[in-house]
């Protein structure tokens, strides 16, 4: 059977890759096996596996880390918990974005989001004896599940899929008022489902981690990339949704990667609700040599991971943040081509047979952004990841993420533009037909 790339080839590949299973491998893995497989063929794939920022860094930022670069911060160590400056404009961009009130003090840089979500878990699991465990939201970020486990922490878990709404109270209250959990988190916009939770869903989520004193870690890695509201203004509604409105027991983790296009410089945002940075916790001091919360996140914590993030990106964030918040540069419209290039893909895949598993927030249809999820009748989300690498075309399975649709794969905009629609329209037409005969090129 021919397809748009040599079954030979994929097949060798994928043996040579001695993955288990391919459809189950991690992003990463993935990655590295489609990228072989193009090398091989000499042809190139529409890559949706891994959600990499296509687009440029801004300038003000690029500039405001050379400045600082040439000015001769590199020889110096920053304060672990962020310079001055960038401490002041992270607070005024939550102020500004979420409507929220956390004090400069309580805002700190940390080496991308991806360190953020670590150290809080590592603090959260930590900070009161026997509530280790860490509650997921899921579908989630198959990595920070890794990073619980690399913690030791206890992790529990549930797909949201059936729990939207009003339901989603009774699905979390029986596991927070268990005592063993310590956080619960999620991402909002969410990877990989991007699933928005409703204002009625934080705040249930909010008032039950006040209730049982449960740490929520909202990740907001995809900062204001919910494009069906105009948010984008800085002091202005409609805000940005968070649980910070509904509970004071929160820690907000905020990526530059994708928002703001600065995947490479690895710096992202922590903002520690005032009132818990200044609590106390009976399991803190064993680990970190104080029970105060804030004291222990910075010196004992942070000192400990990496004593602090690169002192040039410091400036040129915090010199991008004043730009967003002062008004100057809107930091959603420079990625709303993200949204465009879904709304276009989602349409190719549905006009080919394929449908969307993760489909509505409550009564509303899902925003159109950095990923999506399709399933096509017959496969399983696993068969499904690797047939499509016969049609030149790389997703990951919605099994890896905790998501009870097995049948679904996460599909990333980021990589393909407009000129590879048509391609991609092609690719998923030939995909289509084959599998109507019931052609099948994984055998
Ligand atoms: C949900 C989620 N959290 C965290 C991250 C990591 O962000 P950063 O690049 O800031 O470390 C990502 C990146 O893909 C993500 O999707």
């Amino acid at each position: 059977m021919e397809t748009p790339i040599a079954g030979t080839i994929v097949r060798d590949k994928i043996r040579e890759s001695k993955l288990a299973c391919v459809g189950l491998a991690s992003i990463r893995e993935l990655n590295r096996l489609v990228g072989e497989i193009e090398e091989e063929s000499g042809q190139r794939f529409i890559r949706m596996e891994m959600g990499i920022p296509g687009l440029d860094p801004p300038e003000i930022a690029v500039d405001g880390e050379i400045c600082a670069l040439k000015k001769g911060v590199g020889a110096i160590y920053p304060p672990f918990d962020g310079i001055a400056y960038l401490k002041y404009e992270i607070s005024r961009f939550v102020k500004r974005f979420l409507d929220t009130d956390v004090q400069p003090a309580h805002c700190l840089p940390t080496v991308g989001s991806m360190q953020g979500c670590f150290l809080s878990m590592m603090m959260a699991g930590r900070r009161i004896k026997g509530r280790d465990g860490i509650l997921f939201i899921d579908p989630g970020f198959p990595v920070n599940k890794k990073q619980a486990q690399v913690l030791g922490l206890p992790r529990e878990s549930f797909d949201v899929y059936d729990y939207r709404g009003d339901r989603l109270h009774d699905k979390l209250e029986p596991y927070l008022s268990t005592g063993r959990i310590g956080a619960l988190m999620y991402s909002n916009p969410n990877n990989p489902a991007w699933i928005c939770f409703t204002e009625k869903e934080l705040g249930i989520i909010g008032e039950l981690c006040t209730r049982y004193d449960v740490i929520a870690l909202e990740d907001l890695a995809y900062f204001g990339m919910d494009f069906r509201q105009d948010t984008s203004r800085p002091g202005t509604p409609p805000f940005i949704p968070t649980v910070a409105r509904y509970t004071d027991n929160y820690i907000l983790l905020i990526s530059s990667s994708k928002s703001f296009s600065m995947a490479g410089q690895r710096i992202g945002m922590t903002a520690i609700s005032d009132r818990l940075f200044d609590s106390t916790g009976d399991g803190l001091a064993t680990w970190f040599g104080s029970d105060r919360f804030g004291y222990a996140y910075i010196f004992g914590g942070m000192y400990s991971l990496s004593s602090g993030v690169c002192h040039s990106s410091q400036y040129g964030l915090a010199k991008l943040l004043e730009a967003v918040n002062d008004g100057r540069y809107n930091f959603v419209e420079a990625v709303k081509e993200y949204g465009d290039r879904a709304r276009t893909m989602k349409r190719l895949f549905t006009e080919n047979g394929f449908s969307l598993v993760y489909d509505r927030d409550e009564d509303q249809p899902l925003a159109d952004g950095f990923y999506f999820t399709v399933a096509y009748p017959g496969f399983t989300g696993a068969q499904l990841v690797e047939e499509l690498l016969y049609y030149g075309i790389s997703a990951i399975s919605l099994e890896t993420t905790g998501s009870s649709r097995t049948e679904g794969v996460r599909a990333c905009v980021s990589l393909t533009g407009k000129d590879r629609f048509e391609e991609l329209g092609d690719r998923l037409a030939k995909f289509d037909a084959d599998h109507q005969c019931g052609r099948r090129a994984m055998g």
